[in-house]
């Protein structure tokens, strides 16, 4: 992306060749994931709702109406107008993942997303991660581990690692990383953050394993 037109266009050129040589040897789904992370969950299907210029969403469980944010983006929208400043703005162009939230059960960068399209809609932020007793356990396992420094990247990352054990519970060290690769942390580096989300999926998934009743 940051390369030169030159390189890009070379680029570009050598991708397209190999994708047509794929196409014409019938093989272009060779390495390809039979089921990829989304980053997404089923989410009740929501009828059209007539848009007036205020944007009305259900935001971490409660309904909000945002008066000001028709233009704007979704991040801007829930940190000026909700007053939820936890999604972060770290580069407003889709290249960091500081501002993930959740819309209709998508992880989603939420300053690419108009504000608008929440409407009608549901968007839980990291504000709304925790229960009102306890912090999801991948919260907790981001504590045990240490996993961070400035904190700055950790709402994006909770929020889509927390989207994956919501699709994958049993998640694997390579989905964990998949489901972090639009998530960049600038300090902390991702060792301590991947152990964290497989600690947090051996606790999802101990949890739900039904208690053994000794004889
Ligand atoms: S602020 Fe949205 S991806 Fe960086
Ligand atoms: S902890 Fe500082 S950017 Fe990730």
């Amino acid at each position: 992306m940051r390369g030169s037109a030159a390189y890009r266009r070379r680029a570009i050129a050598a991708t397209l060749e190999s994708a047509l040589e794929r196409i014409a040897d019938g093989t272009e789904a060779r390495g390809l994931e039979i089921a990829p992370v989304l980053l997404e969950t089923p989410a009740p299907s929501r009828p059209p709702k007539p848009f007036h210029g205020t944007i009305e969403t259900t935001i971490n469980g409660h309904l909000s109406r945002l008066h000001d944010a028709s233009h704007k983006s979704l991040l801007d929208a829930l940190r000026d107008e909700a007053g939820l400043t936890g999604a972060k703005e770290g580069c407003a162009e889709g290249e960091c993942g500081a501002c993930t939230v959740w819309l209709d059960g998508r992880a989603v960068m939420s300053c690419l997303v108009p504000a608008p399209q929440a409407h009608g809609g549901e968007v839980v932020t990291i504000e709304g991660l925790a229960s009102s007793v306890e912090l999801h356990p991948l919260q907790q396992a981001f504590i045990d581990n240490a996993a961070v420094q400035c904190g700055f990247c950790i709402p994006g990352m909770l929020m889509a690692g927390a989207k994956l054990l919501d699709e994958r519970p049993d998640c694997s060290l390579d989905e964990a990383q998949v489901a972090i690769s639009g998530n960049i942390c600038r300090c902390t580096g991702y060792k301590k953050i991947l152990a964290a989300m497989l600690d947090a999926s051996e606790a999802i998934v101990e949890r739900a394993e039904p208690l053994e009743v000794s004889a």
